[in-house]
């Protein structure tokens, strides 16, 4: 039996990043430290050639905050850590290897990949895969990259299959709906079933917020977003969220887990814990407010003030102020009117928007859940 810590998304340029006295003593008492690493550990310049949009990848600054995080799990299922292809991911693995350090959620072209960390000694086994949304993910043994979320009932004979050797599961999926509170409803009726199902841990990364910490049984819990752990990057520049994240604190003995507030400080180089332990929120309180959080957030995501904070316009620029809305709503109906980009999260988020009506659609789309997640 041991004692766990899971941490957010990891993503440092060349700075050191001291780490706190609070957090140091929780990590030092685990047996396993685990994070999401956000973008290969490479010296590569060249991003791959078809990648499109932002290129992330880690600096010399991870080395130090690896170590002094004592982190002894990296979870390579995400959307960037193929971003400088197959070089990137093979100074990735090496770099783990030369730590000790176990990973999964990534395969090379020339080496064997796993989509779950085994922890023999503990019996553990720790998914990682990454979400379908654009090109970077590849199918289970079809390719190269970062393993591609499987379909739900795929997860859950994976689940069964381990769980008849008696191990303990935890499903970690890299998706989510970016800078809400809340997830998707239908995602959550995802994470219900993997939990019903035996999955003693669901938790997501890549949402660049905290979201709710749910205890659906004892032992058995929900966590849809850590946060960033520590995120330094200009494409999280406009993220009021961005210093933000939880870290779970998980006994595979009692079951108990106890979650612990990070905040980062990009100017001062440092992460620690800020506040008091929590407990997760029983499930049973589910129902009370979390269509209503989901439905506000639609209509703010729709209107652009949903994580508005630090994009508020210079004082010389007012006028953005009254565009930015329209702009915004003009492309996401651009989104949901074009076939070809359509995807079934946007429209269920304008109808969730709707007054009275979007309570009752999230209720409905939580309970019908989601098979897989490629869109
Ligand atoms: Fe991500």
């Amino acid at each position: 039996m041991a004692k766990f810590v899971f941490l957010g998304d990891l993503k440092l340029t060349d700075k050191s990043v001291r780490v706190g006295s609070k957090l140091q003593k929780i990590v030092s008492d685990a047996h396993y430290v685990i994070a999401n690493l956000e973008g290969p550990v490479t010296q590569q310049d060249k991003p791959r050639a078809d990648k499109k949009g932002v290129a992330l990848k880690n600096g010399l600054g991870i080395r130090r905050l690896i170590d002094d995080l004592a982190i002894n799990v990296l979870l390579l299922g995400n959307n960037h850590i193929y971003d400088f292809g197959e070089d990137g991911l093979l100074d990735t693995l090496s770099f783990c290897e030369s730590r000790n350090i176990s990973c999964a959620g990534a395969q090379s072209k020339s080496h064997d990949g796993s989509d779950i960390v085994r922890l023999e000694e503990a019996k553990v086994a720790i998914f990682s895969y990454a979400h379908q949304e654009g090109p970077v993910s590849r199918g289970r043994g079809n390719g190269y990259g970062p393993y591609a979320l499987p379909k739900l009932q795929d997860i859950i004979n994976q689940i069964n299959e381990l769980k008849s050797l008696d191990y303990l599961v935890i499903v970690v999926y890299h998706g989510g709906e970016e800078y809400f509170n809340f997830p998707w409803p239908r995602r959550m009726g995802w994470c219900r079933r993997l939990i019903d199902s035996g999955a003693n841990l669901v938790i997501g990364t890549h949402s660049h917020s905290v979201q709710p910490v749910y205890q659906v049984a004892p032992g058995h819990y929900i966590a849809s977003g850590l946060g960033n752990t520590y995120f330094e990057d200009s494409c999280q520049s406009n993220n009021i969220h961005a210093r933000d994240s939880i870290a779970l604190e998980f006994d595979s003995d009692s079951g108990r887990l106890a979650i612990h507030r990070i905040k980062a400080d990009f100017e001062k180089c440092d992460v620690d814990i800020i506040n008091d332990v929590s407990q997760p929120i029983d499930f049973s309180m589910f129902n009370q407010y979390f269509y209503q959080n989901w439905s506000k957030e639609s209509r703010q995501y729709i209107t652009g003030s949903l994580n508005r904070g630090s994009k508020r316009a210079a004082r010389g620029e007012w006028w953005k102020r009254f565009i930015r809305p329209s702009h915004i709503l003009f492309h996401f109906i651009r989104r949901i009117g074009f076939k070809k980009n359509r995807n079934i999260r946007d429209i269920d988020i304008l109808l969730c928007s709707l007054p009275i009506f979007g309570k009752f659609y999230s209720k409905k789309i939580y309970a019908e859940g989601q098979n897989e997640f490629s869109f």
